[in-house]
């Protein structure tokens, strides 16, 4: 239960997952560097994780670097590489007594092999944490995710017929995680940006024009409150006449 007693809606989704998108115009809104809002969306990321915990959310999906992010200039990439590493050296403890565990979705490989170590380590560490499961998705994207699930059951000799929704869940990045049942984007794009693509199928998605840093614990309850009154049909007809 939150610490405040804030009201919570009557449905609370149990996989929430969030593009953090608007870093960068934060900062330049307020003359300062790009790493400056990705930094402020680091601190962000910590009070979000503690409300997401108070609301009894049970996973969390955050998209912190893509494929595509890259592309990026290079003092960009670095900084971002080196806040994630920052997060495991200074905060794995902090996160780990909240009970956290902390997962990794996306490709290590292509990433440095200290980096790849460190990162197995923190989830090794956190593995038996079940109060929130937080999938940070770095270095992923959704269509190289299902081209890694095809390469792998190629490989394990899958055979045609034997191709379903359950077999691609347990090839995918997310295996053993339920789908997402909210996707959140702050910062006022309208776009999915290859965020999980396989697993969003279904999910309700929830666009705030608040820029990632801004966006606090009041901002998610709104977010919680408007989840709560969708109808969701999954292809069906309404639940309600
Ligand atoms: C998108 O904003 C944000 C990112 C590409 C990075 C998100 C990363 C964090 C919030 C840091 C937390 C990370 C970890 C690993 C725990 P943008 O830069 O595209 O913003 P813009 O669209 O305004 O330029």
């Amino acid at each position: 239960m939150p610490q405040d007693k804030t009201e919570l809606p009557p449905k609370i989704p149990t996989h929430v997952g969030i593009i953090m998108d608007g870093n960068g115009r934060w900062a330049i809104a307020r003359g300062l560097p790009r790493m400056a809002g990705h930094r402020a969306g680091t601190e962000n990321l910590r009070r979000v994780i503690e409300a997401c915990i108070d609301f009894g959310i049970r996973y969390l999906t955050i998209y912190a670097f893509s494929t595509e992010n890259w592309g990026r200039p290079q003092e960009e990439v670095q900084g971002l590489l080196r806040i994630f590493e920052n997060v495991i050296d200074r905060e794995l403890q902090q996160l780990y007594d909240m009970g956290v565990q902390l997962r990794h979705i996306g490709r290590l490989d292509g990433l440095k092999p200290s980096f790849q170590k460190k990162v197995l380590q923190a989830v090794e560490f956190t593995k038996k944490n079940d109060r929130l499961i937080l999938n940070i998705a770095f270095n992923y994207g959704g269509r190289d995710e299902i081209i890694c699930a095809i390469q792998r059951m190629i490989e394990d000799g899958v055979r045609p017929p034997e191709v379903t929704d359950e077999l691609v869940n347990k090839y995918l990045f997310t295996a053993g995680v339920p789908d997402p049942d909210l996707i959140i984007r702050t910062s006022g794009e309208l776009r999915v940006s290859n965020f999980l693509l396989w697993q969003g199928a279904y999910s309700e998605w929830y666009f705030s024009s608040t820029y990632w840093p801004d966006f606090d614990r009041q901002e998610l309850l709104k977010a919680l409150f408007e989840y709560s009154h969708r109808d969701r049909r999954y292809g069906l007809t309404p639940t309600t006449p």
